[in-house]
């Protein structure tokens, strides 16, 4: 049923200025927890339900990987039932195609390791260049043989016979996490792995609820090898870093009111709901609930009185908030104080060099921005007039560039838009409805 999306760059699109922001909204499922459920879905026994499965093209490739490994996936109304291949991965007929997914790559390549076979990883341009020697040395350690081409993928992993490992993570990745951990369920013994940085833990979550049992023990995380997996029906919350465009739009405006529901409310991604309140938003949780472990709620979104602030943002506090990085730095010369982030030297690894792009697209509408190897300085109190954007077919660059768009003065031109969908199709619909023109 899935197949693997590209980002490509045929479409351009036109964001005017808006005078408000309001209104609600539910947002697609989460990319991060859509991807693992595809993958321990399709690796389980029986059948699983999946609804609210991410829309994005992303999670599409992880279901489309794992379907290429035996199991089937049938699109029931709103939900995704896969079937999974009972923990045996049948040898692909092709390459494993993982599109502009780090994710699929990184976090399937851990899964895929303790299976006797041979399993080639290919991906578009961009996922050509990210780097996948951080997964090689510890799926070689566990005994997996791991061929890239100059550290990158095209990646063959070769797989069968792994030995459990104890890791410490030399950079903050909760996809390195996540491959060690799915190596460490086909591996003999226990294998663990210890984080400095607590970085998502959805894959703990998804684990926990097939009916693996694993431990946190302070900052090391514990998983025996040789459990099986028992199909699970999951509603996928909302996502956090989607609805952080949205969030924050609603900083750019004296009156705006937004009302999210099923967000996934998860701390380990809910450093942003702090970080849109340092900034000045004024948020409500209307409601939380929980499902495998996994935290959602309804909340409402307000700009306070002393308005929108800027701030600073380093240390563990850059890893956490990483993907939202761009959005945040995006409307920073709006900000009173503007914004400063160092110690994220990650963003010029992702679906492209974030540091460079915001720069260049800052710019590219009048504004002083500094750059530096780590993070940049986006000085407050500077007005944007509409430019050309240059996504990079980066989704998250075209969309956080169209926010910065809705308070310039003049049109915005957002080149590549249409990468958006690799995280969320349905951006430029929402944004319609939600700004006020
Ligand atoms: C993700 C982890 C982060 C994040 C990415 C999704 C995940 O990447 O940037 O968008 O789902 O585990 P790293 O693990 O490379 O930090």
């Amino acid at each position: 049923m899935a197949s693997a999306t590209h980002a490509s760059a045929s479409k351009t699109q036109i964001v005017r200025p808006a005078r408000g922001f309001r209104g609600s909204l539910t947002l697609p499922g989460d990319k991060s927890i859509s991807h693992r459920y595809a993958m321990l879905a399709g690796f389980a026994s029986g059948t699983s339900r999946l609804t609210n499965f991410s829309t994005g093209a992303d999670p599409h490739s992880s279901l489309a990987c794992m379907e290429a490994l035996g199991a089937k996936s049938v699109l029931e109304g709103a939900t995704i039932a896969v079937t999974g291949n009972g923990g045996a991965m049948q040898q692909p007929k092709g390459d494993l195609d993982c599109g502009n997914s780090g994710s699929t790559m990184r976090m399937l390549a851990g899964l895929v390791a303790s299976q006797k076979g041979t399993y080639r990883f290919v991906g578009d341009e961009s996922l050509t260049v990210r780097p996948m020697e951080r997964i090689r040395k510890p799926l070689e350690a566990m005994g997996a043989k791991v061929d890239l081409t100059e550290g990158h993928a095209p990646m063959v992993v070769h797989g069968g016979g792994l030995k459990a490992i104890d890791f410490e993570a030399p950079i903050a990745s909760a996809q390195v996490k996540t491959a060690v951990l799915f190596a460490g369920l086909g591996a003999s013994g226990t294998t663990s792995f210890a984080e400095s940085v607590r970085t998502r833990d959805h894959s703990e979550h998804a684990l926990r609820a097939f009916g693996v049992e694993l431990e946190r023990r302070g900052e090391r995380v514990y998983i025996e090898g040789g459990q099986k997996l028992k199909a699970v029906d999951m509603t996928v919350p909302g996502d956090m870093s989607s609805a952080a465009f949205f969030l924050c739009a609603a900083l750019l405006y004296e009156d705006s009111n937004l009302v999210l529901d099923l967000l996934g409310m998860n701390p380990t991604r809910a450093t942003l709901l702090d970080a849109i309140s340092a900034m000045g938003g004024s948020i409500k949780v209307l409601d939380v609930q929980e499902h495998h472990g996994e935290m959602s709620g309804t909340i409402q979104v307000q700009r306070g009185f002393g308005g929108f602030k800027g701030m600073d943002i380093s240390g563990t506090l850059s890893a956490q908030l990483i993907d939202e990085l761009p959005v945040i730095a995006a409307i920073g010369p709006y900000s009173q104080n503007g914004i400063r982030i160092r110690d994220a030297k990650e963003l010029r690894v992702k679906e492209s060099d974030r540091i460079a792009l915001v720069m260049k697209n800052l710019r590219a509408m009048g504004a002083e921005v500094i750059e530096h190897e780590d993070g940049m300085d986006v000085p407050g109190g500077q007005r944007l007039h509409g430019g050309v954007i240059d996504s990079g077919l980066d989704h998250r660059i075209a969309m956080a560039f169209s926010i910065a768009a809705l308070r310039a003065e003049g049109e915005t031109e957002i080149q590549g838009a249409d990468a958006a969908s690799i995280s969320f199709p349905e951006f430029f619909d929402r944004l319609d409805e939600l700004a006020i023109r």
